[in-house]
């Protein structure tokens, strides 16, 4: 749902879901197949959009508070919106973005407890004109993810914020992809590196990227 000629996607996932990796593998694939793409990640993607990240992650932050953090990455997002992701959709250009307003929601409305409504509401500009055309879900649980990345618990402001906040994550982006299942396809993350990336490949096949 927006007014580019370009593909919307965009990848979701818990901590250590493996996304990141995805991301590569897929930058390196649709530059090999000569297709003209954009990548960015949210928070950030621009250097306004950057400073806010810094912002949010940053560990000194520990009293922000749960509604300054949602806006804070709603701020990001309209930034990032604005000045990159819809113009490059109406250059017709494809635009992968490394998590999206499904964040927002699996994080800050289910995790924090913030409510779907209040987050809807302070993403309103960027969901009305610029909604993914697919997401893709990197399906794996926090404490499959956690035992798979050797149990060290380092990080940012948000890696750090526990297992009972990421699992309330895990639980917010299964409600999203029930309620969104025309547009969330979930991906089994659980599985090899090159057997997710197949999945990912197939997925863009179909939606006729490649
Ligand atoms: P990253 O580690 O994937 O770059 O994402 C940064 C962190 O921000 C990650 O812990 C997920 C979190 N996040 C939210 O809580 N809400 C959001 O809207 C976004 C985009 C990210």
């Amino acid at each position: 749902m927006h007014k580019g000629s370009g593909y919307f996607i965009t990848l979701e996932g818990c901590e250590g879901s493996g996304k990141s990796t995805q991301l590569k593998m897929l930058c390196a694939y649709l530059e090999e197949k000569g297709i003209d793409a954009v990548y960015t990640r949210e928070p950030g993607g621009t250097v306004i959009s950057e400073k806010i990240r810094s912002i949010i992650l940053d560990n000194e932050n520990k009293i922000m508070s749960d509604e300054a953090e949602a806006l804070l990455y709603a701020a990001s997002r309209i930034q990032n919106v604005k000045e990159k992701i819809l113009p490059a959709l109406e250059s017709g250009k494809t635009v992968i973005c490394d998590r999206y307003v499904d964040s927002s929601f699996a994080y800050q409305a289910y995790a924090r407890g913030l409510g779907y409504d209040f987050i809807y509401n302070i993403n309103e500009f960027a969901i009305k004109t610029c909604m993914p055309d697919m997401t893709l879900f990197f399906d794996i649980s926090p404490e499959r993810a956690f035992e798979r990345k050797g149990g060290v618990d380092t990080g940012d402001r948000i890696e750090l914020s526990g297992l009972d906040f990421h699992k309330s994550v895990y639980n917010g982006y299964n409600k999203l992809a029930e309620k969104f299942s025309d547009r969330i396809v979930r991906i089994d993350a659980t599985k090899s590196k090159a057997e997710i990336f197949a999945n990912v490949k197939a997925n863009l096949n179909r939606l006729g990227i490649v």
